[in-house]
C-alpha cells in the first residue's frame, strides 16, 4: 500500500544518526539515507555527516544540482515540522 508519511522533529529526527538507521532533511522532507550510504560517490563519511540533522545546507554547499528528490523519492519518511511548544 502506500506508505504513511511521518511527521518529523528535529529531536526525533536526531535519533536517526546511525548509520544502520541514518535520517536526514533536506529541504522539508526526511529521507532515510541507509540504503543509499553505500552507493554515495561521495562516500559514506561524508553522508554520515547529516545524518540525524538538516542536511540543507551541507548538500546545497557539496552539489546543488543533484536531483534529491528523484534519488531518493522512495525512501522518503515524511516531512521535517516545529517542535511542538510547550
Ligand atoms: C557526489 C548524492 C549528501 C559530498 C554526489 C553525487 C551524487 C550525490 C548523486 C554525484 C554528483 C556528480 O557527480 O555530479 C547525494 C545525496 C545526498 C548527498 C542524494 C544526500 C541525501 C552529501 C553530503 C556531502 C556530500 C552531505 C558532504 C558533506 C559529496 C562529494 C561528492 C558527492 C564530496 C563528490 C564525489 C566525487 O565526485 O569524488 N553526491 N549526496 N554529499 N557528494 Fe553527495
Amino acid at each position: 500500500g502506500v506508505p504513511t508519511l511521518l511527521r518529523v522533529t528535529p529531536s526525533v529526527l536526531k535519533q536517526h544518526r546511525h548509520r544502520d538507521d541514518a535520517w536526514t532533511a533536506i529541504n522539508g522532507k526526511v529521507y532515510n539515507l541507509t540504503p543509499y550510504l553505500p552507493f554515495h560517490p561521495g562516500g559514506e563519511k561524508e553522508l554520515m555527516r547529516v545524518a540525524g540533522r538538516d542536511g540543507t545546507k551541507l548538500f546545497l554547499l557539496t552539489h546543488s544540482w543533484v536531483n534529491v528528490d528523484f534519488m531518493l523519492d522512495g525512501s522518503m519518511v515524511g516531512f521535517l515540522v516545529p517542535e511542538p511548544s510547550s
